[in-house]
């Protein structure tokens, strides 16, 4: 297994340049097994999740080309199969998504439970519900969930609560669903709304992404499609939150703004500057760090993937700082691990306290999830000493080249195999 070795110390300087989102490409790739034509992904991220979504889509016997490159391409005629095994959906859990468009594309689908992960248990009963309202048989079993239907019709669909990924399976099961359907409560996160740009490209009728009523006119078939993804704001914001904690100053290029506002305006309240050119944006501290409360809540609001890094930050913050999860229960792994570097960090319930301290120092510590590694990254970079950070497939499955990346921004990392 790899780790990284960190000598923290060193103010970061320079410029990076994001990759396209993670969280938009997975569910386009589950997208494409809706049209029998050829799908071509631009500035697709080379991460482990990509590989594993496909080959859950090889899987079911669609073509995937130049998987570990930036454009992937991919050819739905070949689909032949309704069942997602345990052994891919286990690694990733986005693999549930092939659901709704296997559904949609041949009647059926049979995908394995998620089951409970790192960061939760995190149900799909949200996702179920929906599908259900189209029309669909749902069936559990042996650790299965089974979908059918001789034929789906829109409906009106209102979520108990705006789950990115139930958004994104109702979307895709009812663009091939004859009638209008509507889902309200919908999630509004910029993913969802590059996946309806994407369908539209391909022949789909959508309408309010962005918005959380999301109307869909089912269409007979979809055609083929060129699409860029967008760029990942968590990545922006996890260089951006390396750029705060070092003192340095680092720029990102080829960001969206606007979809990074709800994690700037939270910086910009901590005590960062930014300078704005384009799709790029400088970060420098001129004054130090102030301590702030954040809420992490479904989007327009403080995303609760970039949580672990803000609290890295806290860490070294002057004052008493506090960050409520209320997205996923049991998101603090990164927690014990900080401490352990010596920051001060009490979990009450679902809030955090962070008490800032003077200095981390360097430590042995181990990632345990996406997120949670970064934030050890994060506080390695400027932590006294030496940090070791084990167990960073964890981080591979997010972040493209991130030590390599670092290392250009004048960061003391290396990948050791151990
Ligand atoms: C997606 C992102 C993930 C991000 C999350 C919230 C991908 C591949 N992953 O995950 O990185 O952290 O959005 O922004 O895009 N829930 C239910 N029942 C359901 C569905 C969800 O109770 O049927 C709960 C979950 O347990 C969780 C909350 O709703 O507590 C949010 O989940 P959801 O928005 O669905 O996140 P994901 O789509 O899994």
């Amino acid at each position: 297994m790899d780790a990284f070795v960190i000598r923290g110390g060193r103010a970061l300087k320079g410029r990076v340049k994001v990759r396209g989102a993670k969280n938009a490409v997975l569910p386009i790739m589950a997208a494409s097994l809706l049209s029998d034509g050829v799908c071509v992904i631009e500035n697709v991220p080379i991460l482990r999740d990509i590989v594993t979504m496909s080959k859950v889509l090889e899987h079911l016997g669609v073509k995937v080309h130049d998987v570990g490159t930036g454009t992937i391409t991919i050819d739905g005629s070949g689909l032949n199969d309704h069942i997602a095994p345990y052994e891919l959906v286990r690694t990733m859990r986005a693999s549930v998504l092939v659901m709704g468009p296997l559904l949609a594309r041949l009647g059926k689908a049979k995908v394995a439970l998620p089951g409970g992960c790192a960061i939760g248990t995190r149900p799909i009963d949200i996702h179920l519900k929906g599908i259900e309202l189209l029309g669909a048989k749902v069936k559990m079993g042996r650790g299965y969930v089974q979908v059918s239907s001789r034929k789906l019709a829109g409906a009106e669909i209102c979520f108990d609560y705006p789950s990115v990924g139930a958004t994104e399976n109702v979307m895709m099961a009812s663009v091939l669903t004859k009638g209008t359907t509507i889902i309200e409560n919908a999630a509004r996160e910029p993913e969802v709304q590059d996946l309806a740009e994407f369908l539209r490209s391909l022949g789909a009728k959508i309408e309010g992404e962005g918005t959380s009523r999301i109307t869909i006119e089912g269409v007979t078939s979809l055609g083929s499609t060129t699409h860029r993804v967008i760029p990942d704001r968590i990545e922006a914001g996890t260089y951006l939150a390396a750029g705060i904690i070092t003192k340095g100053r680092v720029t990102v290029d080829a960001i969206i703004e606007e979809h990074l506002r709800p994690i700037l305006s939270k910086m910009e309240e901590a005590g960062a500057h930014f300078e704005y050119h384009g799709p790029s944006i400088t970060v420098s501290v001129p004054d130090g760090l102030r301590p702030v409360d954040i809420r992490t809540m479904p989007y327009p609001g403080f995303p609760t993937d970039m949580q672990a890094q803000f609290m890295a930050l806290m860490t070294i913050t002057p004052g008493t700082s506090s960050i409520k999860e209320a997205v996923f229960e049991n998101r603090f792994m990164q927690v014990a691990e900080l401490n352990r570097m010596g920051a001060d960090i009490r979990i009450d319930t679902n809030t955090a306290i962070v008490n800032g301290v003077k200095q981390l120092s360097g430590a042995e510590v181990m990632a345990s999830d996406l997120r949670a590694s970064a934030a050890l990254v994060l506080a390695g970079l400027v932590a006294h000493g030496e940090t070791k950070v084990s167990r960073i497939y964890h981080i591979d499955r997010g972040y493209d080249e991130i030590e390599r990346r670092l290392k250009t921004l004048g960061a003391d990392i290396r990948r050791i195999s151990e």
